[in-house]
């Protein structure tokens, strides 16, 4: 495993794409929500999701709609966004708990699942140091885990893996190496996933989908990403 610490400074947004954000160190842990908002990524998303949110601008990007395509029972989703997955999930009557940082994110959902009656529980927190208050069917990771110091991205990978229930599913969707564009990231350490890493920390996992993608980025670089759905085995197998 290797883990990534470089400079640079915070990202932009791509149309249609989830944008990155960045985590700082371990010192993070458990911090307050109010103590996240000092966080430069949350407070950069934040800002791009007041602007979407007055543009009612909530397209899904093509990992939330790949995730679509896999969801069963309950979700969590974890650095949820906007929510547009998780609505959509609880408008095809999935019941779902989402976590984000962002307020304004987690205003919107709670919004908008009131509003269409949906089962959607939002809940704003540092998901470094959130509790998991159950197992789910389904764990969504979506542009989360490469924004997380290594140590911590992997912890809550094992977090991940053990709450997804037996026979249940977890659609993850990270940076990798090779992604040079740098300009997402605040210096304060990240992990850029190897090719093979996600599969191999899920061995004994079936997996469904194991793609790569890669984007054009400003300057000539390039953001390079890896989406895997793996289902779990059930006990006993
Ligand atoms: C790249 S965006 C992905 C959002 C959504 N999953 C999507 O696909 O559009 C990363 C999200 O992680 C959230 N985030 C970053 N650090 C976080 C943290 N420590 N705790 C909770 N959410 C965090 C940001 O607020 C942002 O919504």
């Amino acid at each position: 495993m290797k883990c990534g610490f470089l400079g640079g400074r915070p990202f932009d947004r791509f149309p249609g794409f989830w944008v990155a954000g960045v985590h700082r160190a371990a010192h993070d842990v458990g911090q307050s929500q109010g103590n996240m908002m000092q966080n430069k990524s949350v407070k950069f998303f934040d800002t791009q999701f007041q602007k979407q949110d007055s543009a009612s601008d909530f397209v899904l990007n093509p990992f939330e709609q790949l995730a679509l395509n896999y969801l069963k029972g309950n979700v969590l989703d974890l650095g949820c966004g906007l929510g547009n997955l998780s609505l959509e999930a609880g408008r095809r009557g999935h019941q779902v708990v989402a976590v984000d940082a962002s307020p304004t994110a987690v205003a919107r959902i709670q919004r908008d699942a009131q509003r269409e009656k949906i089962a959607v529980q939002a809940t704003q927190a540092d998901v470094s140091g959130w509790v998991f208050p159950h197992t789910f069917d389904t764990i969504l990771v979506i542009g989360l885990l490469s924004y997380f110091p290594c140590n911590l991205a992997m912890r809550l990978l094992q977090m991940v893996q053990e709450h997804v229930n037996p026979g249940g599913r977890t659609i993850i969707n990270v940076l990798l190496e090779g992604t040079t564009y740098q300009e997402m990231f605040d210096g304060e350490g990240y992990h850029l996933f190897q090719r093979q890493e996600l599969e191999q920390r899920f061995a004994g996992w079936e997996i469904l989908v194991a793609q790569e993608d890669s984007f054009p980025a400003p300057l000539g670089t390039a953001k390079k990403l890896f989406t895997l759905v793996a289902e779990k085995p059930q006990r006993g197998n």
